[in-house]
């Protein structure tokens, strides 16, 4: 019996060609030859229609390196504890301090209406997850931050091509920040991306490329200068190789993810599971289940990989305190990740939706 993947990236001719195009090049990093990395953040740049973008090497730095941008020492960060765990490491690694609020059990997103009461003097940004690629409420959001003068930094590691109002996520959070983690919708071998958003993105540019290859700054031939700390979280010329195919064929890929999960929520017979949504990239797909164990052992013998995004953050060793957070700590205890990717044949999706409806 053959194993049905979680995750699964797709791969052609194409990647092939790019990989082995930048191989022979002799440029793997960026910088230099054939500027695969430059044209890919010119390109996301026009697919989500920002003010300007900077590739780096994964999620994870993006989110360090946009949260660099505000002086987080002794500041607060407002943000769902139900996210990858690199969303709070961001806050911590810039000197701030994370405070978790609940999440909306419709969409798994942070809850609009749990965010004002843990608003303080302290609090300087909000860093709402789109979550399997559901756009949050960022309208409700979006007026929270105006009307408490904080600053909206969004983590979209799985909204690749989610959107929101007609547009693409991207344009809205004075930084966005994306992940090209090989799971997900847009996969390179590793990757990441901030989305700038500002009147005036040039010294916000500026400053991030500077820190993201080691404070380097006034680079002229062969000299240069620092003047500030920084980090070596460049992307690679393979990984924005890899990119660019991918970019290419991302809104047929969502479209497929997109047609499984509808036929998810039409025909999985399980009451709570994620809501159908043109908007979503469906980088997950999650349902909830009550016997998790059985479930698991279930899903084992049937070859078919799952997967539990996520265990609630502030249940962490390292994160650990007191807060309750009802619904997240709920869901923690019951959400399962099934298959949702563009390489699912027929067959397999019926099996997932035969084989999870045993648990109806
Ligand atoms: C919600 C979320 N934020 C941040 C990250 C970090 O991205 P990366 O793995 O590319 O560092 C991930 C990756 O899994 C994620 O799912």
């Amino acid at each position: 019996m053959k194993t049905i993947k979680l995750f699964d990236p797709f791969i052609s001719k194409e990647e092939e060609k790019a990989v082995l195009q930048v191989l022979h090049s002799h440029f793997w990093a960026s910088g230099a030859g054939i500027e695969n990395v430059k044209k890919f953040e010119d390109y996301f740049k026009k697919y989500i229609n920002c003010d300007q973008c900077i590739a780096v090497n994964s999620g994870t730095a993006a989110l360090h390196l946009a949260l660099s941008l505000f002086d987080l020492k002794g500041k607060e960060v407002i943000l769902p504890s139900m996210t990858f765990v690199s969303t709070a490491h961001a806050v911590i690694m810039n000197g701030g301090k994370p405070i978790f609020a609940d999440i909306d059990e419709k969409t798994l997103c942070l809850d609009s209406e749990k965010i004002e009461d843990k608003i303080n003097k302290k609090t300087q940004v909000i860093l709402p997850v789109h979550f399997g690629g559901m756009p949050c409420d960022l309208k409700s959001i979006q007026k929270i931050c105006k009307d408490n003068n904080l600053e909206l930094v969004e983590d979209a590691a799985h909204a690749a091509g989610s959107e929101f109002n007609k547009e693409k996520i991207g344009k809205r959070g004075k930084a966005v920040c994306f992940s090209f983690h090989p799971v997900k919708n847009l996969a390179m071998p590793t990757g990441g991306l901030i989305a700038i958003n500002s009147k005036n993105s040039k010294p916000i540019v500026d400053d991030l490329k500077s820190k993201r290859w080691c404070g380097i700054t006034n680079r002229e031939n062969m000299e240069y200068d620092v003047s500030k700390i920084g980090w070596n979280y460049y992307m690679n010329e393979f990984s924005a190789a890899i990119g660019l195919t991918q970019l290419k064929r991302l809104n047929k890929m969502n479209s497929i993810r997109k047609k499984i999960a509808k036929r998810y929520h039409k025909e999985i017979k399980i009451e709570t599971k994620m809501p159908f949504d043109k908007n979503c990239s469906y980088h997950l797909y999650w349902i909830k289940v009550k016997n998790r164990q059985q479930f698991i052992k279930e899903m084992d013998k049937e070859k078919i990989e799952i997967g539990i995004h996520y265990k609630p953050i502030h249940k962490m060793t390292y994160y650990k305190n007191k807060i309750k957070l009802p619904i997240t700590e709920k869901v923690g205890n019951e959400v399962i990740s099934i298959p949702v990717h563009q390489n699912l044949k027929d067959d397999e999706i019926e099996k997932i939706i035969k084989t999870v409806n045993k648990f109806s």
